[in-house]
């Protein structure tokens, strides 16, 4: 378990270098990451490479015994290539190309750009392959950052008709996919397939699909350029990319066999601020530990083995709407929440806030004048308490599928509808009972866990379906959201009832559906106690109940009234509950608690808001993110490895032992 950073030599004057590099040893830093955007300098004029200035930083690093992962350059290709090959660049999707002039203007699909890359690689990887201090490689940075993932040029068009060609092998079998009679869209040749531009009216939604598909797979075939050009120069070396929040137009699952570790940049306080809804004062100071862990235990499933987090938020930062100070300890807090959640180093971003450019008002380690700012403090304090500890091992699986994000964007059918929002409502009741959850595609082998929740698989294949079904009859606990089977995998409309190929195993259908702006309160009762009634939001079905048994009825004087809102049905070994409705909390914490407790998973009694429980390798974390400080109890006579049963605000404690089992937390006002 380590800390490292992320440094820029090339920004600062070579006397600086040694007492920078000295500085990161005193602070307990382990790895130093760098060249992610500094083609310019490493190649100055083509074919002119200087590796003068990397190399002697290496050594350094190498002398001080840290080590380094280097980046390869591709983020930000310099203005003299540009000029040599302005076909590179991106262009948007109202034909608009984007300049040089920031980062990321390139195209994926370029066959100049893939040309580019594999000179600037090729020379960077054989200059490195025998330095024992670089340990591994992140590929270019956060591919599809400010909207580029999805690129409208003239390569990506071709490229996508090759790739429509390839998935379908005749236009008759791509209009028949899609459902192109309507309003008279059938293509006659592939040769008319666009990728979609602006239209009056809104886009076919299979259309948009295949594109998001092509547009991630192209991202994916460019990354395993570089990938094997690293892997061919030395094998021992790891190659990461650093991915981020919620990110939704790459699939990362599929880069898993191009990557030998995972690894995504955390900025608690900017990405409290992109959720929907307000921002509470505590999550302006150190972000919602929900949304960081699903994003830690995402990326750590990708390849099922502990990830890094690439870029720890250091302070301030610049590209929130907001800007707030972190919490006191807050730094120390996310890379122990990180830990807690498979994480095996965290690197901090940056070292040092920089004088120059777009990003002067993000803070570094260092303060601009080179003295330690607030979160030096916290990671050299961070590095003194971090240990060795086995990987996650979690019972509970949370099905999360890329596609699914992508149809339901386009169809969301109400302005609140959100796929990421909806994974969160189940996934936040999970954490709030303390339990480890993988966050798995649908193709993941389900046997080993035992309880599985999939909040949405709206677009569902035959073979999912299959699987989720013996997964239940041999005694799996599932848990299905609303909108489940509507659609098949061209994202066109099933013609059976829905739940689709899941009918049967639920035991019920789905007989109307309907979306509800916020402002009617509307609410759900237990069918088998009038007296517990459950606020829910945004969608809400009416169930035609078979075999299952109803659990959940709507309340009140509507039309809605008196019908089925979710079921729930027996089948071979296993039980599976259907939701119609999207759950606020107290339902989505119910619905889970039952779902665990059915499944015979460990769990704490549910925990407050803002405080989170998690267990790896036999020591059990508590975190608190909330600005009041706790009181923790639990059932044996575990110690404290750090802290202790009353945690401050922002600050946490480690038991050396697994004690989740009945844990539970007050809040100290
Ligand atoms: C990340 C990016 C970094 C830096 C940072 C600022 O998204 O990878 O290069 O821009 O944000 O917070
Ligand atoms: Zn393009």
């Amino acid at each position: 378990m380590s800390i490292g950073v992320c440094y820029f030599p090339e920004h600062w004057p070579r006397e600086r270098w040694k007492t920078d590099i000295r500085q990161m040893a005193d602070a307990g830093i382990e790895y130093v990451r760098m060249a992610e955007f500094s083609w310019r300098v490493l190649e100055p004029e083509r074919g002119e490479f200087d590796f003068e200035w990397l190399d002697e930083i290496v050594d350094l690093i190498g002398e001080y015994g840290m080590q380094a992962v280097l980046c390869t350059p591709t983020a930000s290709p310099p203005r003299w290539l540009v000029a040599d090959r302005p076909e590179i660049l991106q262009t948007d999707r109202d034909g608009t190309v984007r300049s040089v002039g920031s980062r990321r203007h390139y195209c994926f699909n370029s066959t100049a750009y893939r040309e580019e890359t594999e000179r600037v690689v090729s020379a960077m990887a054989e200059r490195y392959a025998d330095e024992p201090t670089v340990v591994g490689w992140q590929t270019d940075n956060e591919y599809g950052c400010h909207g580029t993932t999805r690129c409208y040029c003239d390569d990506c068009t071709t490229a996508f008709r090759d790739w429509a060609r390839e998935r379908y092998g005749t236009v008759d079998a791509l209009n028949d996919a899609w459902g192109t009679t309507f309003w008279s869209q059938q293509y006659d040749d592939f040769e008319q397939l666009d990728v979609p531009r602006p239209t009056p009216a809104q886009d076919h939604p299979s259309l948009v699909l295949d594109f998001a598909r092509f547009s991630s797979d192209s991202v994916v075939e460019y990354n395993r350029l570089q990938a094997d050009l690293l892997r061919e120069a030395n094998d021992e070396w790891f190659v990461t990319h650093n991915f981020m929040n919620l990110f939704e137009s790459l699939d990362a699952y599929d880069f898993g066999d191009d990557l030998d570790l995972i690894s995504w940049d955390s900025y608690p306080t900017g990405h409290a601020q992109q959720a929907a809804g307000e921002t509470t004062r505590d999550e302006l100071r150190a972000g919602n530990p929900d949304l960081l862990a699903f994003n830690h235990d995402l990326y750590r499933s990708v390849l099922d083995r502990p990830f890094w987090v690439m870029e720890q938020q250091p302070g301030d930062v610049n590209w929130p709407p907001h800007s707030a100070q972190p919490a006191a300890g807050a730094m120390r807090l996310w890379a122990h929440h990180a830990t807690a959640h498979g994480a095996d180093a965290v690197v901090y971003f940056r070292w040092r806030r920089c004088l120059e450019g777009q990003e002067q008002y993000h803070a570094g380690l260092r303060k601009q004048d080179g003295t330690p700012d607030r979160g030096y403090h916290d990671a050299t304090q961070t590095a003194g308490e971090l240990f060795d500890v086995d990987d996650v091992d979690a019972p509970v699986a949370v099905v999360h599928d890329y596609e699914n994000a992508w149809a339901l964007g386009e169809q969301s059918h109400a302005p609140d509808f959100d796929y990421w929002q909806l994974l969160q409502s189940f996934y936040a009741a999970l954490r709030a009972h303390g339990v480890q959850v993988d966050i798995v595609p649908p193709e993941r082998d389900l046997e080993s866990y035992d309880a599985v929740v999939a909040p949405a698989l709206h677009l569902l294949t035959e073979s999912v379906a299959d699987r989720l079904t013996k997964y239940v009859e041999s005694g799996g606990e599932l848990l299905l959201g609303p909108r489940t089977g509507v659609k098949d995998e061209s994202n066109k409309l099933r013609s059976d009832p829905h739940p689709g190929p899941l009918s049967a195993l639920v035991g019920a259908t789905v007989d109307q559906h309907e979306t509800l702006p916020a402002q009617f309160e509307r609410t759900v009762v237990r069918t088998d106690d009038a007296h517990t009634d459950y606020a829910f939001r945004t969608w809400a079905e009416w169930l035609t109940a078979d075999a299952a048994e109803s659990l959940l009825e709507y309340a009140g004087d509507d039309i809605e009234a008196g019908r089925t809102a979710a079921v729930r049905n027996a089948v071979g070994e296993g039980r599976v509950v259907y939701c119609g409705v999207w759950p606020e909390t107290d339902l989505a914490n119910d619905l889970v608690r039952s779902l665990l407790d059915r499944a015979g998973v460990r769990r704490a009694d549910p925990l407050p808001e803002g405080v989170r429980v998690a267990q790896r390798g036999g020591y059990t974390w508590v975190m608190n993110f909330r600005s009041d400080p706790i009181a923790v109890t639990v059932e044996s006579d575990a110690s404290w490895r750090l802290g202790g049963s009353k945690v401050d605000p922002f600050d946490l404690a480690i038991a050396d032992a697994d004690v989740v089992d009945g844990l539970s937390a007050r809040v100290l006002e």
